[in-house]
């Protein structure tokens, strides 16, 4: 029997607020178009602190709002897609960054599964507790650095990401719910950030994207995401407190929501302040959730993934 329980949560982000009024002078923009058409007023840029850094910090609030200690963890799981390196992974630095004691078994390793990599992160944090640390606590953590990888000249995409990080404490609890739905579909076209290139050929590392594509795909993604676990639960959306998608633009949750017809009251949004920090957003938006008051125990939550890849995935879980 596999079920776990979010003991604790927290979130970093940078300094650094770039507005919609700074991108006005930086491109062909303006507030107005960017806020009816994202929901984004500000995002978060880092200038100094890398992804391993970000993600640290979340991971040192989660551990303390959980109340547990560095000997309890047996894994780091990073998801982000803006790793500091390709090696080491970003979770080895965050676990060099912890200091824990050289004798103590900790399994550390990225995912990259874009926008969708928080719901795959637990997933596999649900399956290590059923299975290999039962007994364990293990660090579920999104943390991305987008901005290195923004072209800056382009208004399609530079107005859409912010960097941060976000971070939970699970533990096995058999008592709780847990299903997962995560899939993803080949196209390499939709989102794409180009990798190291062979000698002799240029690409720069900047996001490429087909905003109109993405946005179909997302909203039509999100009611098959939540039907899905829904279905596996043998529940119907009046059980479920809230859904928290990915933050990639309030239309896609406001269109998917209607799609669903449920009162959007039933989705959290935080994209005015952080915009898209891809798998960052779904633990950030959760740690504000918390903060809020807003999760009682006993709440059914749906998080919902969906980004490059394609890919696309939720978790249902009991709070
Ligand atoms: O996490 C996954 C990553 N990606 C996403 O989530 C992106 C999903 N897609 C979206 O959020 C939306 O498609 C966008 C926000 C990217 C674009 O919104 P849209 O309503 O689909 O706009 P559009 O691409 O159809 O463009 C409409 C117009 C175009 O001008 P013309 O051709 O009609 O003259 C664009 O050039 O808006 C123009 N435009 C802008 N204007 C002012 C595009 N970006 C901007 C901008 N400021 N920043």
């Amino acid at each position: 029997m596999s079920g776990l329980k979010i003991l604790g949560a927290g979130y970093s982000v940078p300094d650094k607020v770039l507005t919609n009024q700074d991108l006005e002078h930086m491109v062909d923009t303006n507030d107005e178009w960017i806020v009816t058409r994202t929901g984004i007023r500000e995002r978060r840029i880092a200038e100094k602190e890398n992804t391993s850094v970000l993600g640290f910090r979340a991971a040192q609030w989660a551990m303390q709002d959980a109340g547990i200690t560095k000997e309890q963890i047996g894994a780091i799981i990073v998801a982000t897609s803006t790793p500091d390196d390709f090696q080491p992974s970003t979770a080895c630095r965050i676990h060099q960054l912890m200091e824990f004691d050289q004798n103590q078994a900790v399994m550390a390793f990225d995912i990259n599964v874009a926008c969708t990599g928080f719901p795959y992160a637990l997933a596999i944090a649900n399956g290590l507790l059923a299975t290999a640390m039962p007994d364990r606590h293990i660090l579920v953590i999104g943390a991305e650095v987008m901005s290195k990888f923004v072209d800056y000249t382009d208004r399609n995409t530079c107005v859409l990401f912010g960097d941060g990080a976000g971070a939970v404490v699970v533990c096995r609890d058999t008592e709780r719910e847990f299903y997962s739905y995560l899939s993803a579909k080949g196209d390499d076209e939709a989102f794409r950030i180009p990798g190291a290139p062979f000698a002799g050929q240029e690409e720069p590392s900047l996001i490429r994207m087909d905003g109109r594509s993405i946005f179909k795909f997302a909203v039509s993604t999100i009611p098959v995401c939540v039907g899905n676990v829904l279905e596996q639960a043998g529940l119907s959306t009046h059980d479920i407190s809230y859904i928290v998608t990915h933050q990639a633009n309030q239309r896609i949750i406001t269109a998917a929501a209607k799609k669903m017809d449920l009162p959007i009251e039933k989705f959290f949004m935080n994209i005015e302040k952080y915009g898209n920090t891809s798998a960052a957003s779904i633990p950030i938006a959760l740690t504000e959730m918390k903060r809020q008051g807003l999760l009682r125990r006993g709440d059914r939550l749906v998080m919902v993934g969906f980004g490059s890849g394609l890919t696309l995935g939720a978790v249902l879980l009991e709070w």
